[in-house]
C-alpha cells in the first residue's frame, strides 16, 4: 500500500484527531490505521478500545470504545468473528468468556494490570475460609481464576449497584482497596476489602487537588473511584472513566481536571474542543503496550489469542454474567 494512498485515505480521520496529534506524527499513523481499516473487513474482525487508548487507536481504529462496564457488554453483542481488544488481558479475557466461541485477540500479551496481578486464587479462597457465608464482589480488573472463585462481579460503573443487589450485611470486595473504601463510604452495606490498588490513580494525592484548585480557580475535578479516599473527598464528581465522559458532554465545565489516565483527557477533548482541560495525569504502562503497530500485527498474524481453560471459564463466565444481568 503506497504511503500517499494511505494518507489520502485517512485524511478525514486526520481532522478528528488533529487537536491533539501534531501533524509531523500523522504519516506514521497513516500507514498502520489504513492497514489496519483493510484488515478488519478481510477478517471480519472488531475492535474494542478501552477509554485509555491513545487517540490514534481510540478516535482512528476502535468500532466499540468504552468503560470495562461497556466494552463487557458490548463483547457479548459483537457479530463480527474476530474481537481485538485494544486494552488490557483481563479485559481481553472477559470478552473471551462472554465469547467463547469468538477468537479474541490482543495485541500484547504483556498488558497487565496492577490490580488483576495484586491477587490470586488462592487468596480468594482464604478470604472465604476467613469469613464463611460471606459473598465475594470481585472487580474485573481480575484474572479469569479470581472471577471462577467470586460470586459476582462489578466494575468502577455498577460497583454501590452490585454491591446492594447482594441483600447481605457483609460483603467481600476484592481487589481494590480504594474502591472498595469509595464505595463502603456511600452504602450501609460493611465492606471487606483487599489491599491491591491501581499505580495509576493510587499516585493522586489530596495535596495535589487542594493545589489544583489555587492554581485553577473554579476548575471543576472528576476522579476515578481507583484513587485513594482522601482525593475522592477533595473532587467535585467520581465515576467511571465513561461517566467522567458522560459529565464533561452534560456539564461542559469551563474547565476540567480528570484525575485518571493522560489518555482519557485526550480522547474526551476531541469531542469538546470548547472545554480547557488541565492535564495532571498519570501513565499505564500496561495501556500503553497497546499500539497501532501493534494491533496492526495482532490482525496481520492472529495473535495472542485469549484461551481460557473451559471448566475454568464456565466458573468465571457465571461471576461476570451475574454481573451483567443486575
Ligand atoms: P473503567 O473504565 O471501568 O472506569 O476502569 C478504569 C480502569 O482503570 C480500567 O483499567
Ligand atoms: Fe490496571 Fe490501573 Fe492500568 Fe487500569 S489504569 S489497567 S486499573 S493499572
Amino acid at each position: 500500500m503506497s504511503a500517499a494512498l494511505a494518507l489520502e485515505r485517512t485524511a478525514p480521520l486526520y481532522q478528528r484527531v488533529k487537536s491533539v496529534i501534531p501533524p509531523i506524527e500523522w504519516p506514521v499513523f497513516a500507514d498502520d490505521i489504513d492497514a489496519i481499516l483493510a484488515l478488519k473487513r478481510s477478517r471480519n474482525a472488531v475492535i474494542l478500545a478501552h477509554n485509555y487508548m491513545t487517540p490514534e487507536i481510540f478516535h482512528c481504529v476502535a468500532d466499540i470504545v468504552g468503560d470495562s462496564l461497556a466494552l463487557a457488554r458490548e463483547a457479548m453483542k459483537a457479530d463480527a468473528e474476530v474481537i481485538v481488544l485494544a486494552g488490557v488481558h483481563f479485559m481481553a479475557e472477559t470478552a473471551k468468556l462472554l465469547n467463547p466461541g469468538k477468537t479474541v485477540l490482543i495485541p500484547d500479551l504483556e498488558a497487565g494490570c496492577s490490580l488483576a496481578s495484586s491477587i490470586t486464587a488462592a487468596d480468594v479462597r482464604l478470604m472465604r475460609e476467613k469469613h464463611p457465608g460471606v459473598p465475594v464482589v470481585t472487580y474485573v480488573n481480575s484474572s479469569a481464576d479470581v472471577k471462577a472463585e467470586s460470586d459476582i462481579c462489578c466494575t468502577s460503573a455498577n460497583a454501590k449497584k452490585i454491591v446492594e443487589s447482594l441483600g447481605t450485611d457483609t460483603v467481600i470486595m476484592l481487589p481494590d482497596e480504594y474502591l472498595a473504601q469509595n464505595i463502603a463510604a456511600k452504602t450501609d452495606v460493611k465492606i471487606i476489602a483487599w489491599a491491591g490498588h491501581c499505580e495509576v490513580h493510587e499516585r493522586f494525592t489530596a495535596a495535589e487537588v487542594r493545589a489544583l484548585r489555587t492554581d485553577y480557580p473554579g476548575v471543576t475535578i472528576l476522579a476515578h473511584p481507583e484513587c485513594p479516599p482522601e482525593v475522592i473527598k477533595e473532587a467535585d464528581y467520581t465515576g467511571s472513566t465513561s461517566d467522567m465522559s458522560n459529565y464533561v458532554g452534560r456539564e461542559k465545565p469551563a474547565r476540567v481536571v480528570l484525575l485518571t489516565e493522560c489518555s482519557m483527557a485526550d480522547n474526551v477533548s476531541v469531542n469538546h474542543p470548547q472545554v480547557n482541560f488541565v492535564r495532571p495525569c498519570n501513565l499505564c504502562p500496561h495501556m500503553k503496550r497497546i499500539t497501532l503497530p501493534k494491533i496492526r500485527r495482532s490482525l496481520e498474524t492472529m495473535t495472542h489469542q485469549v484461551t481460557i481453560d473451559p471448566a475454568l471459564a464456565a466458573r468465571a463466565r457465571r461471576a461476570v454474567e451475574r454481573m451483567l444481568a443486575v
